[in-house]
């Protein structure tokens, strides 16, 4: 099968398309055809080597990539939600990898049927950016209906399917961007919105009962003025050791630190596929690459300025 192979850590050079045994799969598996994946920042954090200690010292995973949409194509022994033919999506483990690739073996957990009113295309650009973001508002925020929500970074991949699940709960959000995406974040449905590039969202007289931060370029300590008594930060990019010290100093104080981890959840993929179907979740897709031009795609994503999604078509 066709993969992008990285047989060292470096620039998106590393990046190879070449030819590679199909994976064979275990009876808790599926094999999975991949039609599309998507860029996402731990896919270059990985292949960077920034997080080597983790995905291994010598080497990288043989082939990256989170997100994938496809068919099912081969189904363990032991599976009983999914038959061959299935149309599903879902994401694997960031670290482990495996997505860039015509071929790519799931845990059942992995991996939810796809909603069938978007395309592989539409549902590569969806997974872990709404995993995090849902997994971070409600599980950790525990943002309910009626609460004000700030948003930090709001129309990157996370930020952007933060907005749209926030305002599916029944939230006021405030959405933080620059001001070439200001009218973008208002598309998605911001209530209201901080051009950073013009205003200090520190100094602004609103206060919210969770801040959902997916940039990571303000500590705890500078959120929680603007954090209500006993409102919950939540961050996807969290700075050492300024992170470590706000998470000990938790039970000393009513406003709460929290770090997103984002971990595969077939639920909470369907809790999600259920906004979709309902249109209160729309694919963002800022461009597609074909695979053979991975190198430009993740050149892309590195520079931080993507406004949705970069999708990956495999098949
Ligand atoms: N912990 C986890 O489990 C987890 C899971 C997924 C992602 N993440 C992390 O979450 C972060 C976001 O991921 P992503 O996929 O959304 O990345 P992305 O799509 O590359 O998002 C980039 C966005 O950040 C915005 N931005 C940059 N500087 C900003 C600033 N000073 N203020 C407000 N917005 C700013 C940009 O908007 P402008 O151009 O308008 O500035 C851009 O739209 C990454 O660091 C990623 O590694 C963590």
């Amino acid at each position: 099968m066709k993969a992008i192979v990285t047989k060292q850590y470096g620039t998106a050079d590393v990046l190879q398309l070449e030819e590679i045994e199909k994976p064979t799969i275990g009876s808790d598996e599926l094999l999975i055809q991949v039609m599309n994946s998507s860029v996402n920042p731990i896919d270059w954090r990985v292949r960077s080597g920034e997080m080597k200690i983790m995905t291994g010292i010598m080497k990288p995973p043989q082939v990256l990539g989170t997100d994938f949409a496809g068919v099912v194509s081969e189904v363990g022994q032991s599976i009983t939600r999914f038959k061959k033919g299935d149309q599903v999506y879902g994401a694997v483990n960031g670290m482990k990898g495996g997505a860039y690739a015509e071929y790519l073996k799931v845990k059942e957990i992995d991996a939810a049927l796809k909603p069938d009113n978007i395309s592989f295309e539409q549902a590569a650009s969806l997974p872990l950016v709404s995993l995090t973001a849902y997994q971070a508002i409600v599980h950790i925020g525990q943002a309910k209906s009626g609460n004000h929500i700030l948003i930090n970074g709001c129309t990157g991949g996370v930020g952007s399917a933060g907005v749209q699940i926030a305002k599916a709960l029944g939230c006021t959000v405030t959405g933080v961007c620059s001001t070439k995406n200001v009218e973008f974040a208002k598309s998605l449905g911001a209530n209201h919105v901080i051009d950073y590039k013009k205003d200090n969202v520190l100094e602004n007289k609103h206060s919210y009962d969770v801040i959902f931060d997916t940039v990571g370029n303000h500590s705890f300590s500078e959120f929680q003025k603007t954090l209500k008594a006993g409102g919950i930060c939540v961050t996807s990019s969290p700075t050492m050791p300024a992170m470590i010290l706000a998470l000990i100093l938790n039970p000393f104080r009513s406003e709460k630190s929290k770090v997103i981890m984002v971990s595969s959840n077939s639920q909470d993929l369907d809790a999600v596929g259920k906004m979709i179907q309902e249109e209160k979740l729309k694919p963002q897709i800022a461009e597609v690459f074909p695979l053979a031009q991975i190198k430009d795609a993740h050149a892309l994503s590195e520079k931080g300025r993507v406004v949705g999604k970069i999708v990956i078509k495999i098949q």
